[in-house]
């Protein structure tokens, strides 16, 4: 009978060392983009893996104003999250396009849970609000021209 307290012993020397390595992990950022485009969609698609929107605002609001608010204005905290009305680099529809395909820096992708007349009607939506007067929209098949050729998931 003189095993059963070593188990308990190592049981716990595992369970305390699994405590301190949470604490060790930093408590700013509890959730990661993947995490959170995971919340996105269960909250806002019927389907798990894509999003079923097709309207350009539509999808903004579920899927962009999170982060970049609802007047396209952005957010200044922790992390920034940049504007997107005024914003000189909205200018071009192959930077929007990219950077909504293939993510940017701190901005998760999103090529994988939309289709191109979707990742279309929302650049072109960002590009035409918000104060933005953009009169060149992209096409569905500008969008799929400028999708990564991997396009792993
Ligand atoms: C999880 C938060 C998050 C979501 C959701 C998100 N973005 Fe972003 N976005 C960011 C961050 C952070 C950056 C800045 C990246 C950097 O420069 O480090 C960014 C940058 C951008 C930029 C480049 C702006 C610039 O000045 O460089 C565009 C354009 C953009 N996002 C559009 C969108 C659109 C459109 C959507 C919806 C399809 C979207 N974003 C969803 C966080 C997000």
């Amino acid at each position: 009978m003189i095993k059963r307290p070593l188990y308990a012993v190592v049981a716990l020397a595992l369970l305390t060392t699994g405590t301190l390595a949470q604490e060790a992990t930093p408590k700013a950022r509890t959730t990661s983009p993947a995490e959170e485009i995971e919340t996105l969609l269960s909250r806002f698609s019927d389907d798990p893996d894509h999003f079923t929107q097709t309207d350009g605002e539509a999808l903004y609001r579920t899927t962009c104003q999170a982060c970049h608010m609802e007047d396209g204005r952005g957010a200044e905290g922790a992390g920034a999250h940049p504007p997107l009305a005024g914003n000189p680099k909205m200018n071009s529809k192959h930077f929007v396009t990219g950077v909504i395909l293939t993510g940017y820096h701190g901005m998760p992708r999103f090529g994988d849970m939309m289709t191109d007349e979707q990742v279309a009607a929302v650049t072109n939506y960002v590009r035409s609000d918000f104060d933005n007067d953009y009169s060149d929209p992209i096409t569905p098949d500008e969008v799929a021209a400028l999708r990564p050729p991997e396009d792993e998931d």
